[in-house]
């Protein structure tokens, strides 16, 4: 893992960028995997402003998000399909049909699953795969106690999630849905590159297990060790407690980008 302590988000939203920015440059036609959420809009602002001045262009490129609430509006601000071309993709020159999201409201979820999965696979698989944590330990919506491997699938949302996330829904968990669909542990997993953006005290355990944790279904996160090119980005309260972060800060300044 290549873990970057940072001292705010307008950093880690610079590091960030010069992945996805580097990666369109040498790529044009290259797949983007998308996180909704508050952790990755630091890294879509701070793309946005470089696409608007002509530094990184989506044109060719193609993008899949990562999950997707069951049973929302099709309307709903924060039905992720919405939400991340409202934050991100509708802001820079993304193709819209490009954009690509499990489907929460299909009649046969099972095989739109299936489908997602294929989806991705006959495209190429995934490029840079952006990510952020759940205070439990989830990325994507894998929850703990599911299969290391999983593919896309549909889950049930923790209590954890559903109050976490329920800032976005008026404070009302009963708003909040309790069924999603995400990609799997093992969908993920296949990504050619993860980057993993996580900020503030509510993350600093699930960040301890992630980074020194033993890898367990019991915090999904911890999957990410196996990955041979995987990012972590932080800011100085979700690395709080990680043991060995004066080892992380030299190697990250020692490191090249
Ligand atoms: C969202 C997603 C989730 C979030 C996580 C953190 O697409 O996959 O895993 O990244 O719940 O959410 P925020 O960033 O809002 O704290």
């Amino acid at each position: 893992m290549r873990i970057a302590i940072l001292p705010d988000n307008e950093a880690i939203g610079k590091v960030g960028a010069d992945l996805i920015e580097e990666l369109f440059n040498r790529k044009p036609e290259a797949i983007l995997g998308l996180a909704t959420g508050s952790s990755p809009l630091p890294i879509y602002q701070e793309v946005i402003r470089r696409h608007r001045g002509g530094k990184v262009s989506f044109a060719k490129g193609r993008a899949f998000t990562l999950d997707e609430y069951v049973g929302l509006p099709v309307e709903h601000p924060q039905r992720y399909r919405n939400f991340i071309r409202q934050e991100f993709t509708d802001q820079v020159d993304f193709r819209d049909e490009e954009v690509n999201s499990p489907e929460g409201n299909a009649e046969d979820l099972a095989q739109a699953c299936a489908d997602y999965d294929q989806a991705i696979k006959d495209a190429g698989g995934v490029d840079l795969q952006i990510l952020g944590i759940g205070s439990d330990g989830h990325i994507a919506f894998n929850e703990p106690g599911g299969s290391l491997a999983s593919r896309t699938h549909v889950g049930v949302l923790t209590e954890q999630t559903r109050t976490d996330n329920a800032r976005f829904f008026d404070d009302d968990l009963n708003q909040v849905p309790t069924h999603c669909v995400t990609q799997g542990l093992g969908t993920i997993m296949e990504a050619r590159r993860l980057v993993l953006v996580a900020q503030g005290d509510n993350k600093a355990e699930a960040v301890r297990q992630m980074v020194e944790g033993a890898i367990s279904a019991h915090w999904p996160a911890t999957i990410m060790q196996m990955h041979p090119d995987a990012w972590i980005l932080l800011d100085e309260q979700a690395a709080s407690k990680l043991k060995l972060s004066d080892y992380y800060r030299e190697v990250w300044e020692k490191s090249n980008l």
